[in-house]
C-alpha cells in the first residue's frame, strides 16, 4: 500500500483525529458484537502509547442527518472504556464550540469519542465546510475505518483533504492496513490453488466481484440465493425461490465464461414457506426439481461434500456470503459446514465481512481463520477493483503531494 500509516508519524504531544467504524449492532442499549471496537484497539493504543491524545469519530446506523436518540454513541463509549481500561469522554456532538473546546484541552493519553457523525446531513453530503470543522479538532488524521472506506463522506474522505490542506498528515491505521494487505494479496498474488466461495442472496450485488474473481481464481464455488439465478439461466424451474430476473442474462454469460471453474450446488434444501421463527417443512432435492410453491433456502448434503472436495489442497480461500438462510438453524447447515471445512484447511483463509463474518463468529471457529474482514460493502468494492475513497484521500508514502 502506497499510503502512510501510523508507523510513519510521531503522534507525541499531538491530538489524533481517528475515524473508526464503530457501526456495531446494539440491543437494549448495549453493544451485542464488539468485534469492530476490538479491531480498532491496536491503533488507538499505539497513538496513546506514543504520547498522543485520541479523538474518535464514527457513524452508527443510518439516522438520515437527524439526531436519533437510540443511535447515540453512549453504548459504544461504555464498551470502549471497558476494553481500553481507561476513561473515555463521550461528547454530545461531533462539531461546534463545545466540542472544539473539549478537544483543545485534551492532554496526552486522553480519549474522546465524538457523537454519531451521521446526525448531520453534511456527513453523507461530504460537505467541505463540515469536513474542515472536523479537521480543526485534531493535529493529524488517522483513518482506521475500513468498513466505511467505500463511502466518500466528510469523516472518511473530505476530512483527509481538509487535514492535509492545513498541513497535517492523513494516514491509515493498523486495521485499515491489515485489511488492505490481506484482501489485495488474495486477488493480486494468491498462493495457488486459489479458491473463492461466494454466497448471499443477490447476484446483482456481486457481479463485479464474480467477474474479477473468475479471472483470478482456480475455482469459484457458488451457493446461497444467488445460485438460483444461475439455475434459472440453465433453464431450471425455481418455484418460489429468490431469482433476480434482470440478472439471468448476466448469469448465463458468467456460466459461459466460467465454464469449468464455476462449481454450483448439486442439491438444495427447499421449504414450502419462509421460516419466521418456527421450523417449516423442508426436503432435499436436485436443483432442477424444485416444485411450484417451494423455495431454496440452503445447499444440500451432497453439495457440502462436493464443496469440501473442491476445497481440498487449496492454499488460499476467499469466502464472501452465506450458503443459505443461516439465521434460521434449519437452513444454516451449509454455511456452518463451510466454516468448518475452511477452519480445517492448511491455507490462508480470508472471510470478506458482513454475514459470512457473522456466521464464522457464530460457529466459534473465528480464531482458525487467517483474516476476517470488518467490512461488508467495503470488502466487496475492494475485491471488485474499485478505489476506496477513504483510502485514496490519505497521504502517499512517496510524498509526491
Ligand atoms: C457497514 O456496516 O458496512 C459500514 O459501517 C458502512 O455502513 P453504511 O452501509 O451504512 O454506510
Amino acid at each position: 500500500m502506497n499510503k502512510k500509516t501510523v508507523r510513519d508519524i510521531d503522534p507525541s504531544g499531538k491530538r489524533a483525529l481517528v475515524r473508526v467504524d464503530f457501526n456495531v449492532p446494539l440491543a437494549e442499549g448495549k453493544v451485542t458484537d464488539d468485534t469492530r471496537i476490538r479491531s480498532a484497539l491496536p491503533t488507538i493504543q499505539h497513538l496513546l502509547d506514543h504520547g498522543g491524545a485520541v479523538i474518535l469519530m464514527s457513524h452508527l446506523g443510518r439516522p438520515k442527518g437527524k439526531v436519533v436518540p437510540e443511535l447515540r454513541m453512549d453504548p459504544v463509549e461504555a464498551r470502549l472504556a471497558e476494553l481500553l481500561d481507561r476513561p473515555v469522554r463521550k461528547l454530545d456532538d461531533c462539531v461546534g464550540t463545545e466540542v472544539e473546546a473539549a478537544c483543545r484541552e485534551l492532554a496526552p493519553g486522553q480519549v474522546v469519542l465524538l457523537e454519531n457523525t451521521r446526525f448531520h446531513p453534511e456527513e453523507r453530503a461530504n460537505d467541505p465546510a463540515f469536513a474542515a470543522q472536523l479537521a480543526a479538532l485534531g493535529d493529524l488524521y488517522v483513518n482506521d475505518a475500513f468498513g466505511s472506506a467505500h463511502r466518500a463522506h466528510a469523516s472518511t474522505e473530505g476530512v483527509a483533504h481538509a487535514m492535509r490542506e492545513k498541513g497535517g498528515e492523513a494516514v491509515a491505521g493498523f486495521l485499515m492496513e491489515r485489511e488492505l494487505e490481506f484482501l489485495s494479496r488474495a486477488v493480486e498474488n494468491p498462493e495457488r490453488p486459489f479458491i473463492a466461495v461466494l454466497g448471499g442472496a443477490k447476484i446483482s450485488d456481486k457481479i463485479g466481484v464474480i467477474e474479477r474473481l473468475l479471472e483470478r481464481c482456480d475455482r469459484l464455488l457458488i451457493g446461497g440465493g444467488m445460485a438460483n439465478t444461475f439455475f434459472q439461466a440453465m433453464g431450471f424451474e425455481m418455484g418460489d425461490s429468490l431469482v433476480e430476473e434482470e440478472a439471468v442474462e448476466t448469469a448465463r454469460q458468467l456460466l459461459k465464461e466460467g465454464q469449468s471453474r464455476l462449481v454450483l450446488p448439486v442439491d438444495v434444501v427447499i421449504a414450502d414457506a419462509f421460516p419466521e421463527g418456527e421450523p417449516v417443512e423442508s426436503r432435499v432435492v436436485a436443483p432442477d426439481q424444485v416444485p411450484p410453491g417451494w423455495r431454496v433456502l440452503d445447499v444440500g448434503p451432497k453439495t457440502i461434500t462436493t464443496f469440501e472436495s473442491a476445497l481440498g489442497g487449496a492454499r488460499t480461500v476467499l469466502w464472501n456470503g452465506p450458503l443459505g438462510v443461516f439465521e434460521a438453524p434449519q437452513f444454516a447447515k451449509g454455511t456452518f459446514a463451510l466454516a468448518k471445512a475452511l477452519a480445517r484447511l492448511d491455507a490462508t483463509t480470508i472471510v470478506g465481512g458482513g454475514d459470512s463474518a457473522a456466521a464464522v463468529r457464530q460457529s466459534g471457529l473465528a480464531d482458525r481463520f487467517t483474516h476476517i474482514s470488518t467490512g461488508g460493502g467495503a470488502s466487496l468494492e475492494f475485491l471488485e477493483g474499485k478505489s476506496l475513497p477513504g483510502v485514496a484521500a490519505l497521504s502517499d508514502k512517496d510524498g509526491d503531494e
